[in-house]
């Protein structure tokens, strides 16, 4: 079971989330979905591959749900050495912040130990391209899934 962690601030990453979640079931895996402030962050260390979804706010600041599995991950430290993650990260490239969001998430990871498969994707709403058309294109270029 991958378990596709989102943050968010207006919805966007959510709907970033299901739609990851629909293309690994489509392709033949099972996974869910959990809103990043009810992650416990305990638990993460048995996990083999987590998906990391955040959108950036304020002033490249993490939306208010990111915010707690953020500090949990800070204060709890868990030891993520056996554990791989996908990133995808929502945001504005009119901002001089753009994409802060999952840069400061997969960083933290990688300070826990933690490695990255794959390049982190990104949804710019500054631009025109709709966010199902590239969570897809990120997902079969990125997943382990669709590498086999
Ligand atoms: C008040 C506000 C501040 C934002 N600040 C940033 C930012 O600093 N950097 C960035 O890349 N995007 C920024 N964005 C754009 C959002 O990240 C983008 O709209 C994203 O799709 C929102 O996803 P969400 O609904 O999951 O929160 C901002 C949006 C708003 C409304």
């Amino acid at each position: 079971m991958i378990k596709v962690f989102y943050g968010t601030e207006s919805g966007n990453s959510e709907m970033a989330a299901d739609d990851i979640v629909e293309l690994i079931e489509d392709a033949g895996g099972a996974a869910e979905v959990i809103p990043m402030e009810d992650a416990d962050v305990s638990e993460l260390s048995g996990e083999k591959l987590i998906i990391v979804v955040t959108s950036t706010y304020g002033d490249g600041e993490l939306p208010e749900t990111t915010q707690p599995f953020y500090d949990a991950l800070k204060s709890d430290r868990p030891d993520l050495s056996k554990v791989s993650f996908a990133a995808f990260g929502l945001g504005d490239s009119t901002y001089e912040t753009y994409g802060n969001g999952i840069d400061t998430v997969s960083a933290l990871l990688k300070e826990l130990g933690a490695s990255q498969t794959g390049e982190t994707g990104r949804h710019d709403a500054a631009k025109t391209l709709p966010l199902t058309d590239v969570v897809s294109t990120w997902a079969q270029s990125t997943l382990p899934i669709f590498q086999d």
